[in-house]
C-alpha cells in the first residue's frame, strides 16, 4: 500500500494523507541552520549543532507522536484545524503535503478555507522561512483568526530536558509587533539569540506557554486559540514561546500571504547591546527584512533549487527504468547530501543529543557526496584526520562544534583507521587532486603535532599491520563495522556500554572483515604511493597486503560452508563458519572481501556470493547474518542481546548488501547485482509502504528479518550508510562509473533490461555525456569523441571539456 507518489518532474514525494505509518521528514538546510520538518509539520530547528544550539523544542517518545513544531492554527467558528493536521487533529477537506530537495510544502483546506504553506532555510541565512497563502474559496466573506507558534528550547537540549532547578527561571524575551525575540541567558555568556518573525503586524501574542495553552491543555487545544484571542503575555520563567494572532477577513476568492521567519542571530560580543537589557537587533532586523515580501520569499526559493540543480546535473543517468532514475537522479543523491550535513546527529531516531561525529560513519558518507562537493569532502577529511592518534589509532567520534575528539567513546575500533585511506582514495581520484596529502594535519588536535596527511594513511595501514593476531589476521578491537560484535567485552552487568567496555582483551580476537577492508584500501595506497613517486612505501604496504590476503585464504575461508568466516572470537573460536550453531554465516566478509578481490583466483568471491544469495536472502535484501543467535553470547557481545531478526542480529542491513551488490558487479554477475540492488531501494518497494512504515523515498538503516515478528519493517531512516554505499553501488558498480587516479572509468554492469543508457557525468570540471549499448556478452567496445580505445579509462586531455563517450557491450 502507498501512501503517496512520487513527482519527479519536480523532484519531489508528494504525501496525500497525514496518516502514515511513522512521521515522514524532510531535511531543510544546506549550510548551518537546520530544521526537520515531517508530513504534519512536527520537527525542530538547530544552528550547526543539534546538541548544543536547539532553538525549538522537540519531545521524543512523546504521546501522541509528533506533536511538536511549527504550528499554524485557524480558528474559523470555533472550527479549529491546522495547515498540517497535527497537532489538533481535525479532518481536513484536503491535504497534501511535499517533501522538495531543502523544502517543504503543504496544502490543506476546510469549509472554503484553503491554505499553503511552504517551508525552507534559505541559501545564505540562518533562519528557517515558512510562506504562508490563505484563500477564501467559499461564496461568502470569511472571518477568522490564524495563530502562528514556536516553543523555544534553551539552546542546550540535554539540559533543556534535564535542568529543571536553573532553567525554568530563565526564560527572557523582547517582543514587537512583528516579532518575538527570545534572548534567554543572553544576558551573560550567550551571544546569540533567536527570534520568531511575522511579515504583517500581530493583533495580538503570547510568549507564555503556561498561559497561552493554559494549564490543563497540550497543543492540540491551546486556551487562546480556543477562545480565538491572545493574552499578550510576556514569559519571564518557565517556557519561552513566539505566538502571533492575526484576524482576518477575506472576500470571496481574496488571498492573503503571511511570512513568518524562524532565526538565529550571533554578536560580537562588544556589539550584545542596543541600550540597556535591549539587545541588538541589527542583523536580525536586516535578515527580517530579506523575506518580508513575496518577491524575497520567492526569490530566495528559487536560489535553492537552482543550488540542487547544479549540485545534481553533476551525475544523471536515463536507464528506461523510471525508479532506477529516481533513486540515482534525485532521491540517493539527496540522501547522501543530509547525511553530510547531518551525519548520525539529528533524525527522528537519532536525538541529535548523543553520537556526534562518527570517524568511521563520515569516512563512508563522504564516498556519496565527494562528486557533488568535492572541497567539503577535503575540509572534511582533514578534520576527521585531525582526530587520529600518533599510532594510527583513532577517536571513534567528534562533536561538530569544536571538532575535538570524544573521550567519552575513546578509541579502538580497528576498522576505523583504514576509513581515513578510503575516503582519501575517493577524493583523490574523483578531484585528482593529490595535494591534499601535503597538508599539515594534527594528531589528537594538538598544535605543533602535524604531519602531512599522508603519514597519517601511512599510519592508519601500519596500525593494522601492527595489531595482528594468532592467524596472522587483523584484531577487531572493540568492534569493526559491525558495531554490535563486541568480541572482548564480555559484557555482564546491565547499563554497561557494549562499545567501549572491554573485560578480556587478550589481543586474540581477530577480524576477517578487517582483513578485507586492508586488501581493498591498501591495495589502492599502493596505487597511490607508486603514482606519486613513493615506491618504498607502496613495496611495504603491497607485501603487507599480500601477507593479509594469504592469511585470509588461509583461515579466513570456509571451505565446508563455502563462505569467508566473519571473525575469531577471543577463544579463537570461528565466529560466521559453519561449524557455529548459530551465526554460521555474515554478510560483511562476503561482501568487502570479494571486493578486494580476495582469493579470487580460486572462485573464492564467487562462492561466497553463491552462499549469501543461498541463505541470507530475503525479499528485502540479504540479512546481516544467519540464523539469528536466540539467546545472549557473552563472547560475542550486544550482536545477540537484540531480539532475532533485527538491527545486527539478522536484520537486513542496508548498509552492506551495497557491498554484496558490488562484490556481483566485480565478478560479473550484472542480474544478481540489480536483483539485490531492487529488493531495498526505496522506489522500488513504495508499494509495500504499509509493512516497510519508514519513508519510501530514503533508506533506513534495516529492514527486520525473516525471524522477527515485524518481517519487512525498516527502522531508523535517513542518517545511514546505506545511501552512501547504495549509491556507490550504483554509479560505480552497476552504471560502471569509476574515478580513477589517471582519469574515469567506464565499465557497467547492467542487467539486460537496460539496453539503451545515457549518463551525464562531470569529472574534474568536464563533461561526460556516455551512450552505452548493451547486448548480452562481457565484450565492451568505447569510443571516446570518435576515437576507439583500448582502455576503460578516458584520460582527460588537455583543453578539451566535453567528452562523449559511446561503449557498445556485445
Ligand atoms: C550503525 C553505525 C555504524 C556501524 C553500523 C553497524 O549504522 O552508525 O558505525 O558500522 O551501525 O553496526
Ligand atoms: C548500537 C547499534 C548500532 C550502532 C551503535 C552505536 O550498537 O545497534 O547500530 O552503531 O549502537 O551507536
Amino acid at each position: 500500500m502507498k501512501f503517496g507518489h512520487f513527482d519527479d518532474r519536480n523532484r519531489e514525494y508528494v504525501i496525500e494523507t497525514p496518516h502514515t505509518p511513522l512521521p515522514w521528514i524532510n531535511y531543510l538546510g544546506t549550510d548551518d541552520f537546520h530544521s526537520l520538518i515531517s508530513n504534519t509539520c512536527g520537527g525542530y530547528s538547530f544552528y550547526k549543532d543539534a546538541k548544543l544550539r536547539r532553538i525549538t523544542r522537540y519531545r521524543y517518545n512523546n504521546v501522541p507522536r509528533d506533536v511538536s513544531g511549527r504550528f499554524y492554527y485557524i480558528n474559523d467558528k470555533g472550527t479549529i484545524w491546522n495547515i498540517g493536521y497535527l497537532p489538533t487533529k481535525t479532518d481536513l477537506d484536503s491535504y497534501e503535503c511535499r517533501h522538495g530537495l531543502s523544502y517543504t510544502s503543504f496544502h490543506s483546506s476546510k469549509n472554503g478555507l484553503d491554505a499553503k504553506l511552504t517551508c525552507f532555510v534559505p541559501l545564505k541565512d540562518n533562519c528557517e522561512v515558512n510562506l504562508v497563502s490563505l484563500t477564501n474559496t467559499s461564496a461568502k466573506s470569511k472571518t477568522f483568526t490564524f495563530y502562528a507558534a514556536v516553543e523555544f528550547c534553551l539552546y542546550n537540549a540535554v539540559d533543556d530536558a534535564n535542568n529543571y532547578q536553573r532553567n525554568l527561571n530563565l526564560a527572557e524575551v523582547e517582543i514587537d509587533d512583528h516579532t518575538v525575540y527570545h534572548k534567554t541567558e543572553y544576558r551573560e555568556r550567550r551571544n546569540h539569540y533567536a527570534f520568531f518573525y511575522g511579515s504583517v503586524a500581530h493583533d495580538g501574542f503570547d510568549t507564555d506557554r503556561n498561559v497561552f495553552l493554559g494549564l490543563e491543555n497540550g497543543w492540540d487545544a491551546p486556551e487562546a486559540v480556543t477562545k480565538g484571542i491572545s493574552f499578550n503575555s510576556v514569559v519571564h520563567d518557565y517556557y519561552p514561546m513566539a505566538c502571533h494572532r492575526y484576524d482576518i477577513t477575506l472576500k470571496p476568492g481574496e488571498t492573503k500571504n503571511l511570512i513568518f521567519v524562524l532565526g538565529y542571530v550571533e554578536n560580537n560580543p562588544d556589539e550584545k547591546w542596543e541600550a540597556k537589557n535591549v539587545i541588538n537587533k541589527t542583523k536580525a532586523q536586516a535578515m527580517q527584512k530579506r523575506y518580508s515580501t513575496l518577491a524575497g520569499v520567492t526569490a530566495a526559493l528559487k536560489d535553492l533549487k537552482d543550488y540542487w540543480d547544479a549540485l545534481l546535473d553533476k551525475f544523471v543517468v536515463k536507464t528506461g527504468d523510471e525508479k532506477f532514475d529516481r533513486m540515482a537522479n534525485i532521491w540517493n543523491q539527496y540522501q547522501c547530501m543530509v547525511t553530510y550535513m547531518m551525519s548520525r546527529s539529528a533524525s527522528y531516531y537519532e536525538t541529535g543529543t548523543g553520537r556526534g561525529m562518527g570517524f568511521r560513519d563520515s569516512c563512508q558518507d563522504l564516498l556519496g557526496f565527494v562528486h557533488l562537493i568535492p572541497d567539503k569532502a577535503k575540509e572534511r577529511i582533514i578534520d576527521i584526520a585531525s582526530i587520529q592518534f600518533e599510532d594510527g589509532s583513532t577517536y571513534h567520534q567528534y562533536q561538530p562544534l569544536d571538532k575535538k575528539g570524544n573521550a567519552d567513546i575513546g578509541s579502538g575500533f580497528n576498522d576505523d583507521p583504514l576509513w581515513l585511506v578510503g575516503a582519501t582514495m575517493a577524493y583523490i581520484r574523483e578531484t585528482g587532486d593529490t595535494s591534499i596529502l601535503d597538508i599539515p594535519t594534527p594528531f589528537n588536535n594538538v598544535k605543533g603535532s602535524e604531519k602531512p596527511l599522508y603519514d597519517h594513511l601511512m599510519i592508519s595501514l601500519m596500525h593494522t599491520i601492527n595489531n595482528k593476531g594468532p592467524h596472522g589476521l587483523p584484531l577487531i578491537g572493540r568492534a569493526d563495522w559491525n558495531d554490535c560484535l563486541n568480541l572482548n567485552c564480555f559484557s555482564t552487568k546491565d547499563g554497561e556500554s557494549f562499545q567501549t567496555v572491554e573485560n578480556n582483551d587478550t589481543h586474540v580476537a581477530e577480524s576477517v572483515f578487517i582483513a578485507g577492508m586492508f586488501v581493498l584500501y591498501g591495495s589502492d595506497f599502493v596505487e597511490l604511493a607508486n603514482y606519486i613517486g613513493k615506491k618504498e612505501d607502496a613495496k611495504l604496504i603491497e607485501k603487507e597486503v599480500k601477507a593479509i590476503e594469504e592469511a585470509t585464504v588461509k583461515s579466513g575461508f570456509d571451505y565446508d560452508g563455502g563462505y569467508f568466516i566473519r571473525a575469531y572470537d577471543a577463544y579463537s573460536h570461528e565466529v560466521g563458519s559453519s561449524k557455529c550453531e548459530e551465526g554460521k554465516i555474515f554478510i560483511e566478509p562476503q561482501g568487502f572481501c570479494t571486493l578486494a578481490g580476495i582469493g579470487k583466483d580460486k572462485g573464492l568471491g564467487k562462492k561466497a556470493i553463491d552462499a549469501s544469495f543461498k541463505y541470507l536472502l530475503d525479499d528485502w535484501g540479504c540479512e546481516l547474518l544467519y540464523p539469528p543467535y536466540s539467546t545472549y553470547h557473552v563472547e560475542l557481545g550486544e550482536i545477540s542481546s537484540y531480539p532475532q531478526g533485527v538491527k545486527e542480529n539478522g536484520a537486513v542491513f542496508n548498509h552492506n548488501n551495497p557491498w554484496l551488490t558490488m562484490a556481483c558487479c566485480v565478478e560479473k554477475e550484472p542480474e544478481r547485482a540489480f536483483q539485490l540492488y531492487r529488493l531495498n531501494a526505496p522506489a522500488y518497494i513504495e508499494d509495500k509502504s504499509d509493512i516497510h512504515k519508514t519513508e519510501p523515498y530514503v533508506y533506513s538503516q534495516m529492514i527486520a528479518g525473516r525471524f522477527s515478528k515485524s518481517y519487512g519493517q525498516a527502522k531508523n531512516s535517513w542518517l545511514t550508510g546505506s545511501a552512501t554505499w547504495s549509491f556507490v553501488a550504483l554509479s560505480e558498480g552497476i552504471m560502471g562509473i569509476r574515478p580513477q587516479l589517471t582519469g574515469l572509468e567506464i565499465d557497467p554492469c547492467l542487467p539486460k533490461e537496460m539496453t539503451d543508457v545515457t549518463m551525464e557525468r562531470t569529472f574534474r570540471g568536464c563533461h561526460f555525456h556516455i551512450h552505452v549499448s548493451n547486448k548480452p556478452g562481457n565484450k565492451a567496445t568505447i569510443i571516446v569523441n570518435g576515437k576507439e580505445q583500448a582502455s576503460k579509462i578516458v584520460t582527460l586531455v588537455k583543453g578539451i571539456k566535453d567528452y562523449d563517450v559511446s561503449v557498445t557491450m556485445a
